[in-house]
């Protein structure tokens, strides 16, 4: 059968800034991984054998850039489609010579499928996916079960997904589906603290500006 995937984005057309431009032009060869239909080679990617991280849609990458920088023991594949956030993120990971940062930009449900090893991810961030708010919209959301099949195929045994929503429909389906499987257990489902290891993100500033509450939800995987 043919693979027609839904897409749980959609590409915003905001203009890079010239520093962006100049990021992706001159420092992209060093950050960025061109998506391909064939496995990623881990020994190609980063300097140090440590423990992989993957991050679906990183934003503008603020976020992204500081857990690099503050975990230099794990290394990052990372993903988004936007491009001046893609500028964004090689510009401050250029400014800090960060080595444990390669940026994918490409959709992260095709590049897990495509170019991501089973049991290769000590842990999967998604931060603030989109809410898809409408309910004639709710199927283009990133985190269903079919998408979590992938997901949890590429963790190694104990490996963590981490994800953060600030829309509360979502939080209680995410949670809910989560509670049905056995290839998951939930850690923590919680919306009064902001762990230490998930810096505040921008979406997340500004959710937190209108009266927003914020569900991390850590599950752990076996
Ligand atoms: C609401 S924003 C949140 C961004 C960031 N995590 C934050 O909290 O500021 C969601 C981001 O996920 C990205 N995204 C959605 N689906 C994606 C996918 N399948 N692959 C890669 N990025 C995706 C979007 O492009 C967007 O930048």
């Amino acid at each position: 059968m043919e693979y027609k995937p839904i897409r749980t984005y959609v590409k915003r057309q905001g203009r890079l800034t010239k520093a962006q431009k100049i990021a992706i032009e001159v420092n992209g060869k060093s950050f960025l991984i061109e998506f391909k239909e064939e496995l990623l080679q881990e020994e190609q990617l980063f300097l140090t054998e440590q423990p992989i991280c993957f991050e679906i849609g990183f934003g503008m990458g603020g976020a992204t850039h500081k857990i690099a920088q503050n975990n230099s023991d794990t290394n990052y594949i990372v993903t988004d489609v936007h491009q001046p956030g893609i500028g964004n993120l090689i510009k401050l990971s250029n400014a800090d010579n960060l080595t444990n940062i390669k940026i994918i930009p490409h959709d992260a449900l095709e590049v897990l499928r495509f170019m991501i090893k089973d049991s290769f991810l000590s842990k999967v961030n998604i931060f603030f996916p989109d809410p898809w708010h409408k309910k004639r919209h709710n199927k283009r959301r990133l985190v269903n079960n079919e998408n979590l099949n992938l997901i949890i195929s590429k963790l190694v045994d104990g490996g963590i997904l981490h994800i953060a929503t600030d829309w509360e429909p979502y939080a209680l389906e995410i949670i809910e589906a989560i509670k049905t499987r056995d290839n998951l257990t939930l850690i923590t489902n919680n919306f009064h603290e902001r762990p230490d290891c998930r810096p505040e993100t921008k979406y997340e500033s500004r959710g937190m500006r209108l009266g927003h509450e914020v569900w991390d939800i850590l599950a752990t995987k076996g």
